[in-house]
């Protein structure tokens, strides 16, 4: 399964918002249109907004051709584009080698064919990167029980393909090795309910869909083996900003003894930061909290936060699964070695 397509000049996307009632494909041929469709959520998940953005880039590129000031231009675009989601790490991560690959083309001709190029190289490289953690994380996680949870979407929809966490449990699957996947719904945009099901639907893997507030009944029923997501941003001490709900989960895991993967592109790991303190969350609108899809679920004007992410320190993190290999406590180290 695939939610991105591209071509010289353009950016196709299957608007997750819609899913997965509707598939809806949408074509973007400028960095604005790719930056309001990242921050509206019709692309979402760290590797995916990263790619998506490479595109935007080499898709304004090819817009502006032969235009005056092409450089200059493109610089503001990436820029806008960079701040479509500020959690993620992967965006800016994808926009400052999009940003070098700018910078060293001399013949302005060439920009958008060489932008192009390394947009493609980084969704590439995302595909190989993915199906390196799936094989690592079965390999980690054959003896440790086949019953799984994990949190929000990981999978093909939020990478280029295959996915980080899901991708581990695809492989898992594969190997014989998994028994069934409790999918938290993940409140309030319902990427577990919405997405993670209908990508394990589409390949038969078991599973049920539990809410969020389920995860320490199962816990405390022996249910579950191992808990794993993906992430957002890494700091160089392992705290890991996921999906709201991940930091709960981790808490909730050590108390019962259950150990806790975060499997992760490189690209993901930020090592320029220090800690989680130092990690912006993103607060995302209030609506989305007390609306589901514009149908009130709360008293009018009723008052609600919606942070879009949480820091679970890198002490209740059992592994990180990287494409690099396993890495764990302490991470301060782990990451350079
Ligand atoms: O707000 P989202 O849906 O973009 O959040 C996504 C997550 O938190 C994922 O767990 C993370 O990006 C890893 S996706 C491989």
């Amino acid at each position: 399964m695939r939610a991105i397509q591209w071509a010289p000049g353009e950016i196709s996307l299957l608007d997750q918002t819609k899913l997965p009632h509707e598939t809806v494909w949408e074509t973007f041929r400028s960095a604005a249109e790719v930056a309001d469709a990242i921050t509206a959520m019709k692309v979402r998940g760290a590797p995916a907004i990263g790619a998506a953005a490479a595109f935007g880039l080499a898709a304004e590129a090819h817009r502006l051709q032969g235009q005056p000031r092409l450089k200059e231009q493109l610089i503001e675009a990436s820029q806008q584009l960079r701040k479509a989601r500020p959690t993620a790490v992967n965006l800016a991560q994808a926009l400052d080698e999009m940003d070098e690959v700018l910078r060293g083309v001399d013949d302005e001709s060439r920009i958008a064919e060489e932008l192009y190029r390394h947009a493609l190289r980084i969704a590439e490289l995302d595909v190989q990167t993915n199906r390196r953690i799936g094989d690592l994380g079965a390999e980690l996680l054959k003896d440790v029980g086949g019953r799984i949870l994990t949190h929000c979407n990981t999978g093909s929809l939020a990478t280029v393909e295959y996915g980080t966490a899901l991708g581990v449990i695809r492989s898992m699957h594969r190997d014989g090795s998994l028994q069934r996947v409790y999918v938290d719904e993940t409140r309030p945009y319902l990427q577990g309910a919405r997405l993670t099901a209908y990508e394990l639907m589409d390949e038969g893997i078991p599973f049920d869909i539990v809410t969020d507030s389920m995860a320490g009944y199962l816990m405390g029923q022996g249910m579950v083996d191992a808990v794993i997501v993906g992430a957002d941003r890494i700091a160089r001490n392992g705290d890991t900003a996921n999906k709201i709900g991940t930091y709960s989960l981790a808490v909730l895991a050590k108390y019962h003894g259950i150990p806790f993967y975060v499997a992760a592109p490189m690209t993901t790991v930020d090592l320029r930061t220090e800690s989680g303190d130092a990690i912006p969350i993103e607060q995302r609108h209030a609506k989305e909290v007390t609306h589901m899809w514009d149908l009130p679920i709360a008293p009018e004007g009723a008052s609600a936060l919606h942070p879009a992410f949480d820091v679970t320190p890198g002490e209740l993190i059992t592994a990180i699964i990287t494409e690099r290999g396993i890495v764990q406590p302490p991470y301060t180290t782990g990451f350079s070695s």
